[in-house]
């Protein structure tokens, strides 16, 4: 990688206490020329060095995804460039790939972020089988609403990891589910868990003011974070068993968490699993993972028409992307 840059709307999104998607999509349209350039330069070269653009074109945020794909295509356009639309989620599996050139295929890669938590049976950059995941809140959304009700900042995600690291969870008295943990399948759910933690920090109909106050409120932290990671681990050891991979790997926004980073190095140690696990600023969303993957993708051929519109929902991705269904509920 020549260089990266980053534009973030943190500051704005916490005024607003969460993601505003007109407000998001304006950040992206007023950010991305002078990204572009700055990129460039870092990395000294123009328009003319590059052998395509690529560009996560779902699934996400109609508007933000309407701001990259059309300034992607305005300069492939301009410029007689392949234009390579990338899958977002693939893509924070494929992070991966960021600063090291022996990826050892197939893994069991876990992608949790604000808007996903699911497994995948990664068997090349991009072919991603989907095994399981969350049948409601995704973990980011999870440590967000935590975060909300604990009187935390939006994203709420860093903050429980850095209160979580003062606290000490068996020190709450919280009681916390960990939901499926027990079940032999992949599903995941955090609903329950953000309810009880909204009972224990705001009364039995979750209305009153916020009952803690200091230290309680960081062993609160470290007792959701807790639970969370003890998740999300067991489940990924699960995967891993089952599809008999001795390679795990973690993506997306969570990954970031000190807590979950520190389980799965353990969990790995156990099984004797190699980890890939990317540095934090390519865990959470960034445009090296989409650059990482467009790269396969242009290698294999797969080039965009000029007329790719984004699609927010999107889940069939590029057609190597097979999903097979998740386990019933
Ligand atoms: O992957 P990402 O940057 O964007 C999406 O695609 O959603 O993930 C954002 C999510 C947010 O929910 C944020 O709270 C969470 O990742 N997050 C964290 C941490 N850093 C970001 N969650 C837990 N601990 C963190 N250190
Ligand atoms: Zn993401």
């Amino acid at each position: 990688m020549l260089a990266e840059a980053r534009a973030s709307q943190e500051d704005d999104l916490a005024t607003w206490g969460g993601v505003v998607p007109e407000i998001v999509a304006r950040g992206h349209v007023a950010a991305l020329p002078g990204l572009v350039e700055d990129v460039l330069r870092t990395a000294g070269v123009g328009l003319e060095a590059l052998s395509g653009v690529a560009v996560a074109a779902w699934p996400g945020l109609g508007g933000s995804l309407a701001s990259g794909v059309t300034a992607a295509k305005a300069i492939a356009l301009r410029r007689g460039l392949p234009l390579v639309a990338v899958d977002h989620i693939a893509a924070h599996l494929a992070a991966v790939h960021l600063g090291r050139s022996d990826v050892p295929y197939p893994f069991v890669g876990l992608v949790a972020s604000g808007g996903h938590s699911h497994l995948y049976l990664a068997r090349a950059p991009g072919e991603l089988d989907l095994l399981g995941g969350t049948i409601d809140d995704a973990a980011g959304e999870a440590f967000d609403k935590a975060a909300q009700i604990l009187g935390l900042p939006y994203p709420g995600g860093p903050h429980i990891d850095r209160l979580a690291a003062q606290g000490e969870a068996s020190a709450s008295t919280a009681q916390l589910p960990r939901s499926f943990i027990h079940d032999r399948t992949l599903r995941l759910s955090f609903a329950g868990l953000k309810t009880a933690l909204l009972y224990h920090a705001r009364g039995p109909l979750g209305r009153d003011p916020l009952r803690l106050t200091g230290q309680a409120v960081a062993d609160t932290c470290a007792a959701f974070q807790a639970a969370v990671v003890e998740v999300l681990v067991s489940k990924l050891e699960l995967a891993a068993i089952t599809h008999r991979v001795g390679t795990i790997a973690v993506g997306g926004g969570v990954a970031c968490n000190r807590g979950l980073r520190a389980g799965l190095e353990r969990l790995a140690a156990r099984h004797g699993w190699s980890l890939l696990l990317p540095e934090p600023r390519h865990c959470a969303d960034n445009a090296a993972m989409v650059g990482a993957l467009g790269w396969f993708r242009l290698q294999a051929g797969e080039v965009a028409e000029p007329t790719l519109a984004p699609l927010p929902t999107g889940v069939m991705g590029p057609r190597r992307m097979r999903t097979t269904a998740p386990p019933a509920r």
